[in-house]
């Protein structure tokens, strides 16, 4: 017979031991190692490979033969959030939403629950009293008599609550606060986290009801906890924005049901989310007469066009070192674009500060918004107003050649239907067909190209 075979691992970080530490030396935590074993006392006379004649399994199924039923989907009243998951929540799927404290995650979460009417929603937080969630529940001015509150910390607990009253959809307001009997660390720790969510998930599978776990984020971005709950769940949305606007984005960043490149945007207001199913109206500023520095971009994010507001300023360095200062655009993407400038063009941005802002507080990486803040740039640098409605769609690459972006027609069309006269797009976009708008489409090849034309 072989003997059992055991391991110590750190319950925070992982780290395995042949025997027992009182300090992890991986991570410096303190009584955080456990005895597990890591093989099971099989003699070896059963092992099964040298046992003759075995039958077909049972266990083994052939692809082919499985159903393929559509994964049952639930409509809800939002439609930013049905498409961030993919056309619905899935049955049976354990969503984690990451998001900065305040942001707006527990509303969120309230008024969608609070707006399927028959279904029966299981409301647990650990952060708030009833008394707190039903003033909450107020200012949305919703009603539902299906809409069930718990508030309790003891993931036990909440089964045999869930027991009886057999709810069709969960919501975990938060995971930081759940806490699992079997587990002496705190609510929060690595170890809580991480087996609370794999007793939701156990749950979630088992009974087919799927449930959304809220969870914080730290300051650097990263879902509090391990990165080990971002594998074990099958959606991971993040709820983004800035404090100081009114506009917050849900981005999803794994979907096992649908597509990473969707995006819902919505406003708060004093009534809870608003969906904004139109962004590009309210991305562009309202305003009459024309400044320098502003350029619009068509961006995609995701399947949607949006068109972006994009605000430069130039202004004479007065210390040595120049300053260069981006918001909701990645800094180094701006370094690259003026060193293209000032190579390219023979601009002189080297003895200037540089600001760009896009307007409403939003962030895109889509590449395509290059063509657009380099004319803002350029725009403000000079001082001269880009006149009349024009947007641009095109990356700039280091030789300052204007590069193809995708889905130029979906671009060009938003830019028309919002009433835009011209837009500048790459030479290179031969794809798609460009010639049946009624907006007036300047294909570029190069940035002084676009520099003779503008200035
Ligand atoms: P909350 O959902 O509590 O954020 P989180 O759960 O992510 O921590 O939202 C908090 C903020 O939202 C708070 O500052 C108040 C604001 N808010 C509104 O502006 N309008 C509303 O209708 C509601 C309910 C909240
Ligand atoms: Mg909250």
């Amino acid at each position: 017979m072989s003997k059992i075979k055991t391991a110590f691992f750190c319950q925070q970080c992982g780290y395995e031991s042949a025997k027992w530490n009182g300090r992890c030396p991986s991570c410096g935590q303190w009584n955080t190692f456990v005895e597990e074993k890591i093989q099971k006392d099989i003699p070896l006379r059963n092992n099964n490979w040298k046992q003759q004649e075995l039958g077909p399994s049972d266990n083994i199924i052939n692809l082919a033969e499985v159903s393929g039923a559509e994964e049952e989907r639930l409509v809800t009243a939002d439609g930013e959030l049905n498409r961030v998951l993919g056309g619905g929540i899935v049955a049976g799927s354990l969503v984690l939403v990451g998001g900065e404290p305040g942001i707006g995650k527990s509303t969120l979460f309230l008024q969608n629950a609070l707006q399927l009417p028959h279904i029966t929603t299981l409301y647990i937080s650990g952060e708030e009293s009833a008394q707190q969630i039903k003033m909450r529940a107020d200012r949305l001015k919703i009603k539902n008599d299906q809409f069930f509150l718990l508030t309790e910390t003891s993931t036990q607990t909440i089964f045999q609550e869930i027991k009886k009253l057999r709810p069709q959809l969960v919501v975990i307001d938060s995971i930081q606060t759940l806490q699992s009997p079997f587990i002496e660390a705190a609510p929060g720790s690595v170890s809580q986290i991480r087996e609370t969510a794999a007793e939701m998930q156990r749950f979630a599978k088992e009974t087919h009801t799927p449930v959304f776990l809220i969870g914080h984020i730290t300051k650097d971005g990263a879902i509090a906890g391990p990165k080990i709950l971002e594998h074990m769940v099958d959606t991971v949305l993040q709820f983004e924005g800035d404090q100081h606007y009114s506009y917050r984005i849900l981005r999803t960043i794994k979907n096992r049901f649908g597509s990473t490149a969707e995006l819902g945007i919505y406003e708060m207001t004093g009534q809870g989310l608003r969906q904004v199913t139109n962004p590009s109206e309210i991305l562009i500023s309202q305003r009459e007469d024309e400044l320098s520095g502003v350029a619009i971009a068509s961006t995609m994010e995701g399947m949607r066009p949006m068109l972006v507001e994009v605000q430069a300023l130039v202004t004479q360095s007065v210390y040595g070192t120049p300053q260069r200062t981006a918001t909701g655009f990645d800094l180094r993407r701006l370094q690259l674009l003026l060193a293209v400038l000032e190579k390219r063009g023979g601009f002189h941005f080297g003895v200037k500060d540089v600001f760009l802002n896009l307007a409403g507080g939003i962030r895109v990486e889509d590449p395509s918004i290059d063509l657009a803040v380099l004319c803002a740039l350029l725009s403000s640098y000079e001082d001269i107003a880009i006149t009349g409605k024009i947007c641009f769609a095109g990356e700039v690459g280091l030789s300052g050649e204007i590069r193809a972006v995708n889905r130029i027609e979906q671009r060009i069309a938003e830019a028309e239907k919002l009433g835009f006269d011209k837009i500048f797009i790459s030479r290179y976009n031969k794809g798609g067909q460009t010639t049946k708008f009624n907006i007036e489409v300047v294909p570029v090849g190069r940035v002084d190209e676009v520099y003779r034309q503008l200035f």
